[in-house]
């Protein structure tokens, strides 16, 4: 089977930024509050009519750019989003039309703030089996357009943008493995209530945001993000000594640094980002991922370790030399 490596990573922010001093005139909050129980300081915001689809194609630009790869060499794209432009197509299709390729597979993945590592564990699976030469996976969403701006609980921890990563056949690895899991009884700790299928019609006069049981979800989840980066690690015969660099899904500052520290990995080995990007769902591995590469921190041959985690619950995990 072949195996497959990220030739190049991309990003786009927003223009507009929401400050938490801006969030005290909004909610019942104050900016030392959110920083001492998020980490959060700032998060970009999407300008009216600003999609994912735009996101996403700024940062796939990027990402083709560094690559050195032409759109039209891509054979697969893949989106992780929960916010998409539209019920359908999906933001993939409008994707690879702006870029102009076409003809091969694209979609979107739905798994909230675990999207990215899906979407990467799939074009992973896509190349290793040939049925892909070339991929370009995303994750993007403009969360922002789902959040109740009235509820402090939740409006304090997102942000909008995108990351993409061009994902190549090669000799060596590359991606050495990944994991992925759900859980659905945890549907209601963190949801959007209405959707398509339930609910659709009485969202156009009153409408649907996230909801979210925040402090179940931070216990969920550090627990998680610590087996999960054990089990994999150990799947492959390594320690947290062998990560260079640990990029966990953005969620809050507080979520890192308890897992970090229940791994025993110093955090100087983790991308922290969430201080200016706060959480961007989909976007935010892929988001830190270039931050780190373009910075000078990530290096050829250093060791990575992805993991996602978001509402369903789902989560998941990749391992691979950058
Ligand atoms: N400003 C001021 N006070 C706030 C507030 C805000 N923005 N948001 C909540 N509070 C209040 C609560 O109302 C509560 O007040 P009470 O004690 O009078 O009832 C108090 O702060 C403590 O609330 P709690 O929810 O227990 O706080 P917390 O320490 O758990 O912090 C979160 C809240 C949301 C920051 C935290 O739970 C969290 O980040 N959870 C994880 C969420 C997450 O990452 N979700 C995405 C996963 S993909």
């Amino acid at each position: 089977m072949n195996h497959a490596r990220i030739v190049g990573t991309g990003s786009y922010l927003p223009e507009k930024v929401l400050t938490n001093v801006d969030l005290e005139q909004m909610v019942e909050t104050t900016a030392d509050w959110i920083v001492e129980r998020t980490g959060v300081e700032e998060r970009h915001v999407a300008a009216p009519g600003e999609t994912t689809c735009d996101l996403s194609e700024q940062a796939s630009r990027h990402a083709l750019e560094a690559a050195g790869v032409e759109a039209r060499d891509i054979d697969l794209i893949i989106i992780g989003t929960t916010t998409p432009d539209h019920v359908f197509p999906s933001v993939a299709t409008q994707l690879q039309h702006r870029l102009g390729c076409r003809g091969g597979a694209a979609f979107d993945v739905q798994a909230v703030c675990s999207g990215f590592v899906y979407a990467l564990d799939i074009a992973y699976r896509f190349i290793r089996t040939d049925g892909a030469q070339r991929a370009l996976v995303v994750g993007a969403d403009t969360f922002t357009r789902i959040i109740n701006w009235q509820d402090r609980g939740t409006c304090i921890l997102f942000g909008d943008g995108a990351g993409a990563v061009v994902l190549e056949k090669a000799d060596q690895p590359g991606i050495i493995d990944s994991q992925l899991h759900a859980d659905g009884r945890y549907k209601e700790l963190l949801w959007v209530p209405a959707g398509v299928s339930s609910g659709y019609e009485q969202t156009r006069e009153n409408a649907a945001f996230v909801e979210m049981r925040g402090s179940e979800v931070f216990k969920v989840a550090v627990h998680t993000l610590k087996e999960m980066a054990e089990q994999i690690l150990a799947a492959n015969g390594l320690t947290v000594a062998d990560v260079d660099w640990f990029i966990p899904h953005q969620a809050n500052r507080r979520i890192l640094s308890a897992t970090a520290k229940r791994l025993g990995l110093p955090e100087e080995r983790m991308v922290d980002c969430v201080r200016i990007h706060g959480n961007t769902s989909a976007a935010s591995i892929p988001l830190a991922l270039d931050v780190a590469v373009r910075d000078g921190r990530i290096q050829r041959g250093d060791t990575l370790l992805l993991e996602g985690f978001g509402g369903g619950f789902t989560w998941g995990a990749v391992l691979l030399k950058y």
